[in-house]
């Protein structure tokens, strides 16, 4: 499984980066507006992203209609070799993605919650889909049976081109590890839970441990 960080804060991923984990970013309109991202800025903010990491880093298209998203698709991949373009899964996203994949461009579809979903984005073209799981856990339904449905159904076809499945709207250790265990390729996961990924109370029990037999070995000196 691959680890990308849900985040749009600079600062977060600089420091995600250092610890040499990170194949990529998702961003989306909500996160750039939780750090005060100004709409001006949202091109140069991307660039800077994209400077910072290597792999794929996904831009939100947004609009109605399927020529807004083809418009925007088109300046957004024209910021970086990196830059991903995100569409949600609508008729009118389903649209665009076939014509920004024809030329080329990778496109993540998100706001995916069912495997025909799933299956439509593939078929439109999508180089990576975004199952959303904490969605339904917001509702009482069970994100991580949604995610198992469409990681089952989309190994069943070759869909002529490379598809992975991002894990999103992932809120807890527990939703990575489940995401995991069913085989979703990418887990994109806020800088919180990143950060929960690596604590683990043994190791830092264990950690203790060491210090304190190794100060008795120093003071045996
Ligand atoms: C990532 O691509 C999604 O936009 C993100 O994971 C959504 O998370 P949320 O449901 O916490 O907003």
């Amino acid at each position: 499984m691959k680890f990308f960080l849900d985040t749009a804060d600079l600062d977060e991923i600089r420091e995600a980066a250092s610890w040499g984990v990170l194949s990529g970013v998702t961003t989306n309109p909500s996160l750039y507006a939780r750090i005060g991202g100004k709409l001006a800025d949202f091109p140069a903010h991307i660039q800077q992203i994209c400077a910072l990491v290597t792999g794929p880093i996904s831009a939100e298209a947004t609009g109605e209609g399927r020529a807004d998203l083809i418009a925007q698709g088109r300046d957004l991949a024209k910021l970086a070799p990196n830059v991903v373009v995100k569409v949600p899964t609508t008729v009118e996203g389903l649209a665009a993605t076939r014509v920004l994949a024809d030329e080329g461009i990778n496109v993540n579809m998100t706001l995916c919650f069912s495997v025909p979903q799933a299956l439509l984005a593939a078929r439109a073209g999508a180089r990576y889909i975004s199952p959303f799981v904490g969605r339904f856990d917001d509702i009482s339904e069970d994100g991580i049976a949604a995610l198992t449905d469409v990681v089952g159904a989309l190994e069943n076809y070759d869909f002529g081109h490379p598809v992975e499945i991002i894990a999103a709207s992932l809120r807890s250790a527990n939703h990575v590890t489940q995401a995991a265990l069913i085989g979703a390729d990418i887990a994109t996961v806020p800088f919180g839970v990143l950060k929960k990924l690596v604590a683990h109370p043994l190791t830092d029990r264990g950690l203790k441990a060491f210090e304190a037999d190794w100060q008795k070995v120093i003071d045996a000196q």
